[in-house]
């Protein structure tokens, strides 16, 4: 199934489903207004013939009908009812009215031709009515279709003596009027229901079109999202919840776009030192070998020529800057080497000191107060001892520099059971980092210091991310700076 398919199947279901609800409202409401006046009027117009009944059946004197024998038709008793209830028929606009005996045969008929003892065939449903008015009770029958296809409501009341005896039943029969309102209301809905669902076809495809707009659009720009265009909003233009969806699908778009960019970045810096690694183990190489000789020959030339006094302590100078040489090139090729751990458990508090002492001739000369503070317990650590000391070496070393004339070097352990980490924290009181400084610290190559390699931290930071450390910077120009190094803690 295509897209464009499928989109177009979400439009038609609302609309066929707007329309369908349309449809139903107006049949339901229609139909039972319908249904409601066609009773209304049904009983009306059965409590009007009633009242119609009682009314010939009381105009009519009673006693004498029994008389009345087949053959009748021509007297003068019987004419005088029969002009009687011609009367009726014409004042109340009834089809028809006659009287009945007891046995429901026909007494006298309003229409010439009912003989006086034949049966009226059209009676029969309606016995149950007619046994209530032998009772003493008017009736009126339900709607029926007669003969002639045309609807009929009949009523009947009974004729009684003073002695209450039933001498005969007034029946009359009217064709309602009210039906062809009744047709005329069935049309109406008809019509309406037309109207209303053209109306309903045409404005449900438009709001379906509102609503499958915004989703289109939203759907083409995730399709370009899927595809990697991450650059293009979609354009909003409703306040309603799909134009939320809008809303929040952009800010989506802009955070994954600002997480590939970032990726991406990270991307270039690993390649960009991998680069360097490669260039400085290269460089490393070419030059130690040459250096190596130049040492050697160095000695032997002292040897040989047992050099006076001033010339020794130049030899002397020479062989520092070399020995200088050496130390960069072992930094060239640290940075280069991507650092392979060899794990062991590794006391904290023992790191720390070697680092010290490492560094302890440079701390006196600059007469640099140390403060330690390891914590409540010592923690061990699952990590590659030399290379940690390593890492705090160079820490300390830069906080040592730092500080031209004595200060204070503080190193201080967080311990956070909770998290399974520790903070390492080296602090000192010397020049800071100016803020332009701080984002270029761990770049190789980065250095302010006139024999720095710029090699230290980018180091640290080898060495701190492959034991699954981080390490992070605070520091404040001309107060001081805290290195920090967060490692994960041996599990006890
Ligand atoms: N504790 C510190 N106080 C002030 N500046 C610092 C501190 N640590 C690092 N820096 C700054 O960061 C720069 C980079 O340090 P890094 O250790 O990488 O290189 P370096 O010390 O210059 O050279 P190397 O360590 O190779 O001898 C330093 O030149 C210095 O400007
Ligand atoms: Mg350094």
């Amino acid at each position: 199934m295509n897209n464009r398919h499928s989109k177009n199947r979400l439009q038609f279901k609302i609309t066929f489903y707007i329309v369908l609800l349309v449809a139903l409202i107006i049949n339901s409401v229609g139909w039972f207004l319908y249904f409601a006046a066609r009773h209304y009027f049904d009983e009306e117009l059965g409590k009007k013939l009633i009242s119609i009944a009682h009314f010939a059946a009381e105009s009519i004197e009673p006693d004498l009908l029994v008389y009345l024998k087949p053959g009748d038709e021509n007297g003068e008793f019987y004419g005088s009812i029969q002009v009687q209830l011609q009367k009726f028929d014409a004042n109340f606009n009834l089809t028809h009215s006659y009287l009945i005996n007891p046995d429901f045969k026909m007494l006298v008929d309003s229409k010439q031709d009912g003989e006086i003892g034949s049966s009226v065939v059209h009676l029969q449903p309606h016995l149950l009515e007619l046994q209530a008015a032998l009772q003493g009770n008017a009736r009126y029958t339900v709607l029926y279709q007669g003969n002639d296809n045309i609807y009929y409501k009949s009523a009947f009341a009974p004729l009684q003596t003073k002695d209450n005896t039933i001498t005969a039943i007034c029946c009359v029969d009217a064709s309602p009027e009210f039906l062809q309102v009744l047709v005329k209301i069935k049309n109406s809905i008809l019509f309406i229901n037309s109207i209303s669902f053209v109306i309903a076809v045409i404005l449900s495809f438009f709001l379906a079109k509102s609503i499958v707009n915004p989703i289109r659009k939203l759907v083409t720009a995730s399709e370009r999202m899927s595809q990697g265009e991450l650059t293009r909003p979609v354009e909003i233009s409703s306040r309603d919840e799909i134009g939320y969806l809008g809303m929040v699908f952009n800010s989506m778009q802009e955070a994954i776009r600002l997480q590939h960019e970032k990726l991406q970045n990270r991307i270039e810096e690993k390649e960009r030192l991998a680069y360097l690694g490669e260039l400085s183990a290269a460089v490393a190489h070419e030059i130690r070998n040459p250096l190596n000789s130049i040492e050697l020959y160095m000695g032997l030339l002292q040897r040989q020529i047992n050099p006076p006094a001033e010339v020794a302590s130049n030899i002397v100078k020479i062989h520092k800057e070399i020995q200088s040489l050496n130390a960069i090139v072992t930094s060239f090729l640290k940075f280069a080497r991507q650092p392979e751990l060899v794990l062991t458990k590794v006391l904290l508090s023992d790191l720390v000191q070697e680092s010290l002492f490492l560094a302890s001739k440079d701390l006196k000369e600059k007469d640099i107060e140390v403060r330690v503070n390891l914590g409540k317990k010592d923690v061990t650590l699952n990590a590659d001892a030399n290379q940690l000391k390593q890492a705090l070496l160079n820490v300390i070393l830069n906080a040592i520099q730092s500080m031209p004339q004595s200060g204070t070097l503080a190193i201080n352990v967080h311990n956070i059971e909770e998290n399974n980490f520790i903070l390492l924290q080296i602090s000192d009181t010397g020049c800071g980092i100016s803020k332009d400084n701080l984002d270029k610290l761990f770049q190789p190559f980065f250095s302010t210091r006139n024999r720095g390699t710029g090699l230290g931290l980018a180091i640290v930071k080898n060495i701190v991310e492959a034991h699954h450390g981080i390490v992070f910077v605070d520091s404040e120009e001309k107060k001081g700076t805290t290195i920090s190094l967060k490692l994960p803690m041996e599990k006890a």
